[in-house]
């Protein structure tokens, strides 16, 4: 039977591609301030500022391409039964070949309903660009599909039940600043082999149980290659 191989992926694992992390020197929070994008709040009182930065979002990760990090992933499904838990709203997992995604924050590519009911029904976004005339089927203005600071996250249980049953953990890219999600990686089994690939993460930072590659997200993949294969 094939081993258990979990990813829990952030905003690094896309850098190679071209999309800017969050916290790095040159990261986003560089230029915005989360309570003015990122909130219910932002979105009730500044809609077309947050639609906007979403919009310019959207349109920088439908011009950028997997790359060998997203698509090493893919192809370790011919060894392994693989789950991706990932942070970003990117589809690059998707794109590179990946099954099964589970997006923790949204997925930039769909919209949901602005309304009073939270709904899980997702609206595909044909293109980069969401405008005030795109509604829910009861006539409110669509919003990206994006967990917001001081919202649910309703993927949280089920991401929580894979990493339970993980044989190897790979966090892959990710500061584990934003909880809730962050406090997944401790829900590893025992007897779970747990990594972290990240060029600037040292082992202090990291659980003791954890095996530090310190490289950026593609090297740092063939590094694991070898280990997990051999
Ligand atoms: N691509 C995206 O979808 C995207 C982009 C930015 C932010 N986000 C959101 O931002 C939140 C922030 O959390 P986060 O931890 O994902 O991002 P983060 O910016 O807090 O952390 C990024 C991490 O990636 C590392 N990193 C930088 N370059 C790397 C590389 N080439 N290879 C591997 N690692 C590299 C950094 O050292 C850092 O630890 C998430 O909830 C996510 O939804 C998503």
């Amino acid at each position: 039977m094939k081993r258990k191989l979990v990813f829990f992926s952030g905003a690094g694992i896309s850098a190679e591609s071209g999309i800017s992390t969050f916290r790095d020197s040159s990261g986003l929070w560089e230029h915005y301030n989360i309570e003015d994008v990122a909130t219910p709040e932002a979105w009730n009182t500044n809609t077309d500022l947050v639609s906007d930065f979403y919009n310019q979002r959207r349109k920088q990760v439908i011009q950028s391409e997997p790359n060998s990090a997203h698509k090493l992933i893919a192809t370790l499904e011919n060894e392994f039964y693989v789950n991706v838990i990932t942070q970003n709203i990117d589809d690059l997992h998707e794109r590179a070949g990946s099954k099964n995604v589970l997006h923790l924050h949204g997925n930039i590519r769909l919209a949901k309903s602005s309304g009073p009911k939270q709904e899980e029904k997702f609206y595909p976004i044909d293109g980069w660009e969401l405008t005030v005339n795109d509604k829910c089927t009861e006539g409110f203005r669509l919003r990206p599909h994006v967990v917001w600071f001081g919202e649910q996250v309703p993927a949280l249980n089920d991401a929580a039940k894979i990493i339970q049953e993980a044989d190897i953990l790979v966090v892959i890219g990710t500061s584990l600043q934003v909880y809730p999600a962050a406090g997944l990686v401790h829900l590893a089994p025992d007897n779970c082999k747990c990594y972290v690939i990240d060029p600037n993460v040292d082992d202090f930072e990291i659980p003791s149980n954890f095996v530090n590659i310190k490289s950026k997200a593609s090297d740092g993949m063939r590094e694991l290659i070898k280990r997990i294969l051999d």
